[in-house]
Order: structure tokens, then sequence, then C-alpha cells
């Protein structure tokens, strides 16, 4: 089993942390840093981990990093950790943060460190993440598949190009919160209804899990789901009619494009 690092213990590395352990690795293998130790405590009483304040002593002698701070702390925590992982060659280096090239980690470690570009969501809290993995020019085969089982036990994993990276993100890594917002939104228009919060949150959520399931479990797709729900001239295809002619399609295009490109811009 692989000795773990994670560098940064807020949301994504808490979501990590947590769907590793409930796959079954062992707690006692996974360091987890915060520069913040009330943090770093609350990790280790939730799920077992190992808490540190350090990064260099928490990647000493591991194989997998996870950085999972913040885009612009990501330049800083590879230089405090770059003379440790560079004297174990079998670290690989895995950046959670959006727009960060695997290029700008591979100069700032020694030449050849295999370095690995992951974009996640946050729903691997509960073991439904979907992970997009790009590797940098220096991982070998072993490395890699050492990632993609890890993150794997969090969920389903693609591997991809780095330059599709940008698109990926407005794809699975934000889209959980269009999600969310869209939830939001039809509980709300329940409420208006006259249903109670709490019915309307329900009904608003099972129908989103089970639409979720429907299309993930028999591979159908969306659009062949959806004609099929839609009789003529019935209720369906009226609130159809009224999400189309109030550019639902046309936001979800825009919205894409606008994280892709602020995506983009964090690289730069
Ligand atoms: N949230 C998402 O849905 C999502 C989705 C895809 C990708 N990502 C990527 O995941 C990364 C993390 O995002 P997040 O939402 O999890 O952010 P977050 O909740 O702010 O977590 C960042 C964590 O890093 C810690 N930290 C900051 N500087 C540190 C340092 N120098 N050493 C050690 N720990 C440090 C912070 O705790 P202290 O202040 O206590 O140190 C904090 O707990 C980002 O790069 C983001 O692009 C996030």
């Amino acid at each position: 089993m692989s000795s773990i690092a994670v560098i940064g213990g807020g949301k994504i590395g808490e979501a990590l942390v947590s769907g590793l352990v409930s796959s079954g690795v062992n707690p006692k293998d996974i360091n987890v840093t915060n520069r913040n130790a009330e943090r770093g405590q609350y990790l280790k009483e939730t799920y077992g981990v190992v808490p540190f304040t350090e990064n260099p002593s928490a990647v000493d002698e591991v194989s997998v990093v996870f950085l999972c701070v913040k885009p612009k702390d990501v330049a800083n925590v590879v230089e405090e950790i770059s003379d440790v992982v560079d004297n174990n060659t079998a670290t690989t280096v895995v950046s959670m943060a959006a727009g960060v090239s695997n290029a700008v980690i591979e100069e700032a470690l020694a030449a050849g460190a295999p370095v690995v570009r992951v974009m996640p969501n946050t729903p691997m809290l509960v073991g439904k993440g979907v992970s997009a993995v790009a590797p940098g020019r220096f991982v070998g085969e072993e490395q890699l598949q050492e990632v993609v089982g890890l993150l794997e036990s969090v969920g389903t994993v693609r591997v991809v190009a780095e330059s599709d990276m940008d698109a990926v993100t407005a794809l699975s890594g934000s889209s959980p919160a269009y999600v969310f917002l869209v939830a939001e939104a039809l509980i709300d228009a329940g409420v208006s209804l006259g249903l109670t919060r709490e019915v309307a949150k329900d009904l608003a959520v099972g129908a989103m899990y089970g639409s979720a399931a429907m299309m993930q479990e028999t591979g159908t797709e969306p659009t062949e789901l959806r004609a099929n729900v839609s009789s003529p001239a019935g209720t369906t295809i009226a609130a159809i009619r009224e999400l189309e002619e109030s550019g639902l399609r046309g936001a979800f295009y825009r919205a894409a494009q606008a994280c892709a490109d602020r995506s983009a811009e964090l690289g730069k």
C-alpha cells in the first residue's frame, strides 16, 4: 500500500482523505498538512490520519504527494518540499490545483521528477468523485497506475491530455456547484408551488440522484431518456419548453466557457 502525503487538508484534501480512508487505506499511512494545527487535529480525530504543520517532514519517504492547496500557494509549497522530494526519486507529486501546469511543477523539482496533474471534484467525499488525470513528461506507467488506483478508490478516473484540462475543469471540476445551484432553484420552485421546504428538498434531490443513476447505470443517452418522459402535449414538455425558451442551453455553453477561460487565466 502507498504511503501518502496530502498537503492542504481543506475541502478537496479532506474529500480525498475521507474517500481513501473509507475505501480501506490505513489512515496511519496518510500524512496531512495544514498551517493551522487545529484543522490538523480535527482531521486526526475524524479520520485517524497523521497531522503535520511542516510540509517537508510530511513528505519524507512517502510514495505519493497530493498538493491540495490553492493554485496561488502551489509554487511556495513545491519550493518547500523540493529538497526532500528530490532525495527520494520514488515520490510522485500530484497537483490538484486548477490551472497549474505539470511543467511549472517539473521545473521547480529536480530534472526528471514524476509529476501528475489531476482535476478532481468534491463528490470524492462520498466515494463518487470524478478525476481527470494528465501525466507529466517523466511519469512511468507504474507511477501513473499507482495514482489512478488511489483516485479510483474515491470515484471514477479518466486519463486525458493536459491540453484538455481547462475544459475538464468546466465539465467535472466545477460542475457539482452547477448541480447544487439547480437543486436549490428546483427546491425554491417547489416551495413557491406550496410544498414545505423539507418535502421539496426530498423530492428534488431524490429525482436528481435517481436521474444521475439512470444515466450512469443504463448508459442511455440523456436525449433519449428525456424524450421518453416527454409525452405529446404533456406536463413535462411544457416545463422543458419553458427551460429552453429561458435559454438553459445557452447558459451552460456560456458558463462552461467562462469556467475554462478562468482556468486558463489562473495558469498564466
Ligand atoms: N473545491 C473544489 O471543488 C475543487 C475542485 C477541483 C479542484 N480544486 C483544487 O483543489 C485545491 C484546493 O482547493 P480547496 O477548495 O480544497 O481549498 P481550501 O479548502 O482553501 O483548502 C486549502 C487548504 O490548504 C491549506 N494550506 C494553505 N497553505 C498551505 C501551506 N503552505 N501548507 C500546508 N497547507 C496549506 C489550508 O489550511 P491552512 O490555512 O490551515 O494551512 C487549507 O486547509 C485548489 O488548488 C483547487 O484549484 C478544488
